[in-house]
This record gives C-alpha cells, structure tokens and sequence, in this order.
C-alpha cells in the first residue's frame, strides 16, 4: 500500500474574491463551510482505504482561498485524521483580516508550525485597488501577532507588477517587508487571468500592463536587494533564510508524491496526476457515491516524469539537475546558449534562464 507523506488541503472560501485572483473560492456561510468540512473528512476516509495514511506526515499544508476563514474545531478534526507531531511542517495560509491573537494561538496548540500570511502590498491605495479586504496597519500587526504566538516560520506574500506601481513604490513594500524579518518570501508578479476583474478592466483598456522592461528591471532589484539581506533565493519566486524554505512547496518541484484533498485540489499519488472537480455540486454527489472527486487524471510514463523532472527541477535554483541521455544534448546546447550553468556533472539555471524562464522552459516540451 502506498505510504502518504505529504499531504495539500484546500480550503474554497474566501471573504471577498480580490480583483486579480482565478483560485477556486466562494463565498461560504458558516453552514456552507460546515458542510464542506464534513465532505472533507469523507474524502480522507476514503483515501485511508485506499493508501496508507499512518504514516508521521512530513509536511501537510492549508492552502485556498481562504483557510483562515476555518474555524479552529473544523482545523481539528481535519488534523485528527493525520499522524504527524512537532517536525511536520504545517502550513496555513492567512488572510490578514480572517486572525486574531486568539486564533494564532490556538493554531499553535493544534501544531501548526508554519503561517503563510497575504500581505502583497504595504501601499494602502494599492491594496483596495487589489479588493484587499486589510489595510497595510492591519498585516503588520498580525504578522507581530504572529510573532507573539508563537510563530517561528512566517512567510509572507508580495505582488509586484502591479498597475501603475512604479519602482520607487516597490521598493518601499521591499523596505517594510524585510524590515519584518519574515523566515520566508513568496513573490509574484502580477498574472492577468481570464475570468478576474483585472483582466476584464485590461480588455475594455481601462487598465495598462506593466511594461516588460520595467517588470524586469523590477524582479531583477528583487532579486538583489533580497539576496543583500541575507535572503536565499532558492526558487524562481521565493527567497528564504538559510533552513526555512518551504518544504511543502518543495515537493512540487522535486516532483514527489503527495495527497491533495478538497474542491478543485491536485494530487500526484504513484504515477497518476490527478484533479479534483472545480464545482461544489460535483465534488458533493462524488463523495455521496463514495467515489473520490477527481475530475481528471493523467497517467504519466517513465519518459513523463523524466520530462517533468527539467520542467520543474529547473525552478529550484541550487538544485543540480544531472540530465540523462535523451536531454544532455539539449543541455548543452542550453548551456552554450548562456542559459545554464554547469555544475558538477549537472546544470542550474543561469541568470539569463531565471529572467528567460518562459523561452527557456518552452526547451523542454514536446521534446
Ligand atoms: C491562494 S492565495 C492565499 C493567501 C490568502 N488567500 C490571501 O490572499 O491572503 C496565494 C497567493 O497567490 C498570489 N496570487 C493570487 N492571484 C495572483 C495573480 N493573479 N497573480 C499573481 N499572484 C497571485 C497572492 O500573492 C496570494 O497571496
Ligand atoms: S488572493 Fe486570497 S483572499 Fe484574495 S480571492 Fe484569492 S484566495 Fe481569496
């Protein structure tokens, strides 16, 4: 029986749906919520029939919408159903207006070690623009919250990129954000995604993109002026303090096994990707059936997971990728290129590849 290590569970609700963000996420009553949980905890009955889910779990992670939105009895019986003690990682993202002190404490009762707070900007204006339902005042004062809760692993979340924001106004969210001192960094630039507000208000013209030469004059100041403050930039969009990068995270791009559980989750169990469906109405009658949600499923071959171990291993900046037969020729031409970097018998990215990362990538599909 395959053994679970790892484990994703998403949580789709949010407050309010901000103007840039496609993740799966509802407006839910406390009822709505309750329910979503009981179907949950079926989900994972079923998965403990099927795998192998006594096992100490190495990393499990609350990802959504809005898992803060939780309340601390649901995160309970949720947690019950996993083995894991003081060295699993376990991640909650936060919404700075869902906390209280109360509520962070309680989250470190339960064993959660690990908070991954949604700051993306300090600029007030910046953030009702966003639909931030915080002000910046207010993400301060819970990541100090935090702090006194108890907290030892904090990550914060930064956009950039953003409509109209200029250099300067980046690097005072850069100044605010180190002066924090969080563990760990994830930073975006902004993704127009269909379906949002944002892209609508791009289609009528009454938004602008950011220009490409600025955006990457902007990650490329990022870039140094985190790695000056002591910051590892391990992974395309995300710097940590030396030991704190994201081990959850980490298993995506190592291409690891995991569970994922919950509407519109992922999961890679053996050799099957999987997706789970995106509409309530769908997940529910699934597990009514007791038959798993999943939506899609991709069984990948030998020569698959070969592929995805360039598409993916390539985003971890310190990681050697020794290429087999098949992929060396397109490493070194890569390498010529000024793309990679040799290593050891293997290549990491270069800082062309890291600012080329799309034409790069492209290399590697459909090969
Ligand atoms: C699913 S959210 C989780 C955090 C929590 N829901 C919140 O927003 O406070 C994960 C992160 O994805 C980023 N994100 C969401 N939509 C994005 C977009 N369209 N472009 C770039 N980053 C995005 C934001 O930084 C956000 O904090
Ligand atoms: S960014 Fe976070 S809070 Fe905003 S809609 Fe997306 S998931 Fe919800």
């Amino acid at each position: 029986m395959l053994k679970i290590y790892n484990t994703y569970i998403h949580i789709p609700f949010c407050e309010r749906k901000c103007n840039y963000c496609d993740f799966t996420s509802l407006k839910g009553t406390d009822s709505q919520i309750e329910k979503y949980v009981n179907y949950l905890l079926k989900e994972i009955d079923i998965y403990s029939r099927k795998y192998d889910l006594s096992e100490k779990q190495d990393t499990i992670y609350f990802g959504g919408g809005t898992p803060s939105l939780l309340p601390i009895d649901n995160l309970k019986k949720i947690l019950s159903k996993f083995y894991y003690d003081k060295d699993t990682e376990i991640t909650i993202e936060v919404n700075p207006k869902t906390v209280d002190i109360n509520k962070l404490k309680e989250y470190r009762k339960l064993g959660i070690n690990r908070l991954s707070i949604g700051i993306q900007t300090f600029d007030d204006d910046n953030l009702k623009f966003l639909g931030r339902i915080h002000n910046s005042q207010e993400a301060i004062e819970v990541y100090n919250m935090a702090r006194k809760s108890g907290f030892e692993n904090i990550s914060l979340d930064i956009m950039f990129s953003l409509p109209n924001q200029t250099l300067t106004m980046l690097q005072n969210d850069l100044e605010k954000l180190v002066n924090l001192n969080p563990n760990h960094i994830s930073i975006y630039s902004l993704i127009w995604e269909e379906g949002t507000k944002f892209f609508r208000d791009l289609k009528s013209g009454k938004l602008k993109e950011t220009d490409n030469d600025l955006e990457a004059s902007m990650y490329e100041y990022i870039i140094e002026f985190l790695k000056s403050k002591g910051y590892i930039h391990y992974e395309i969009s995300n710097f940590s303090k030396q030991g704190f990068e994201s081990r959850h995270n980490s298993i995506y791009w190592e291409n690891k096994n995991y569970l994922g559980v919950g509407l519109s989750a992922a999961g890679y169990l053996a050799n099957v990707r999987y997706k789970n469906f995106f509409h309530l109405k769908d997940y529910y009658e699934s597990l009514n059936r007791n038959i798993l949600p999943i939506d899609e499923k991709e069984i990948l071959t030998e020569e698959d997971i070969e592929q995805y171990r360039y598409l993916v291993g390539f985003r971890l900046l310190n990681k050697i990728i020794v290429p087999n037969k098949k992929y060396l020729e397109k490493c070194v031409s890569l390498h010529k290129e000024g793309y990679l970097i040799e290593r050891e018998n293997g290549y990491i990215l270069s800082h062309k590849g890291l600012m080329l990362f799309n034409d790069f990538i492209s290399n590697f599909i459909d090969i």
